[in-house]
């Protein structure tokens, strides 16, 4: 008996193929149910017992040789499968690469850049930490000027010569300080005031300014930029300049858009006139160019001043100026498809 295990051994050993049926044949030859390894098994009780110990270690012997071979087996032919094409199994699904979104302040900003530069603007920026010569005095707002009020502003420690800018007007400033006329830019950043948050105010923001400075610039001018503006940011193209007051230009109006009545939310949105303010602008006052080292005689200019943030809220339907900043990927994650 012991010889003929033996030799199983010895044919186990020797046994090789690559089809998947002949091995599978083989596995159940030696170790299926039926298979001869228990058959050796079952045989144990009547071998005599001063031969048990050997009987044992050689049915042990072939029990691992057979199970060995056919994982070997197994083996080879899978790592050999998988070595046929250069990327391996093609049918197994991808990785995902898990993709970011534009910040919809981002978005409606690059919006706005985007149509301005199509008609010869260039993009500015400046510090958001300014001093009161660029955020104030140099427009127009000399110290004790009551106007000064009308912005809350952010000092910073018990400097107050040192502020947290209250708007992108002190990108003028520098702007025209550090160029020459023809001047036509715009300075997107994020602007600060005092005020107390809510759902439609908080204390930072977003503006873009622009800035138009040359020979025979005409308030003209200003209301044919605005309105291209609006045209190609909302579709609408009739616009309102409601006469206001600004220390830094004159004559100085508001923006309105007219939005329609069409809907519900525009009843909300508008207050119910289908009138939307959507910033400030006039002429850069005369004192102003001077003090940004400009001939006031030879040129003239427009300026404006519009937020982001109350397009962006208007565009996608945001009902909190809060949202932006909370960095809830549930809000974020919305503006995946928006470039
Ligand atoms: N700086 C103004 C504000 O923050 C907006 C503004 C109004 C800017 C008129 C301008 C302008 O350039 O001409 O409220």
């Amino acid at each position: 008996m012991i010889e003929t295990i033996k030799k199983h051994i010895a044919e186990v050993q020797a046994f090789s193929s690559t089809n998947k049926e002949e091995i599978e044949n083989f596995r159940i030859k030696y170790l299926g149910k039926k298979g001869l390894l228990n058959d050796f098994f079952a045989e144990f009780k009547n071998v005599p017992n001063e031969q048990k110990k050997e009987f044992g270690q050689v049915i042990n012997t072939l029990k691992n040789a057979a199970q060995e071979k056919v994982d070997s087996l197994k083996d080879a032919i899978e790592s050999n499968s998988e070595s046929k094409g250069v990327y391996g199994d093609l049918s197994r699904p991808g990785e995902v690469v898990p993709l970011g979104s534009r910040h919809p302040i981002s978005i409606v900003k690059n919006k706005i850049i985007d149509i301005f530069l199509r008609i010869g603007f260039n993009v500015s920026e400046g510090p958001e930490i300014e001093d009161d010569w660029h955020n104030f005095t140099a427009l127009n707002l000399p110290e004790y000027h009551p106007a000064r009020d009308m912005q809350d502003t952010f000092f910073i420690q018990t400097n107050p010569d040192v502020l947290l800018r209250t708007h992108t007007s002190s990108v003028q400033v520098r702007y025209m300080e550090d160029n020459k006329p023809p001047i036509r830019t715009i300075s997107p950043g994020r602007v600060y005031r005092n005020e107390a948050i809510s759902a439609r105010s908080h204390c930072f923001f977003h503006q873009v300014e622009g800035l138009y400075v040359d020979k025979g610039v005409s308030f003209a001018d200003l209301k044919q930029t605005l309105q291209y503006f609006t045209t190609e940011m909302f579709g609408k193209s009739k616009i309102r300049l409601r006469p206001s007051y600004f220390p830094f230009t004159e004559p100085s109006a508001e923006v309105d858009v007219y939005w329609g009545l069409e809907t519900e939310a525009d009843y909300r949105i508008t207050k119910g006139t289908g009138w939307l303010e959507i910033g400030g602008c006039g002429m850069v006052d005369p004192n102003v160019l001077k003090n940004c080292g400009i001939d006031a005689e030879e040129y003239s200019g427009f300026a404006f001043g519009v937020g982001i943030d109350r397009i962006a809220m208007l565009l996608h339907q945001i009902p909190d100026i809060r949202m932006f900043s909370e960095n809830d990927v549930r809000f974020l994650e919305q503006f995946k498809s928006v470039l």
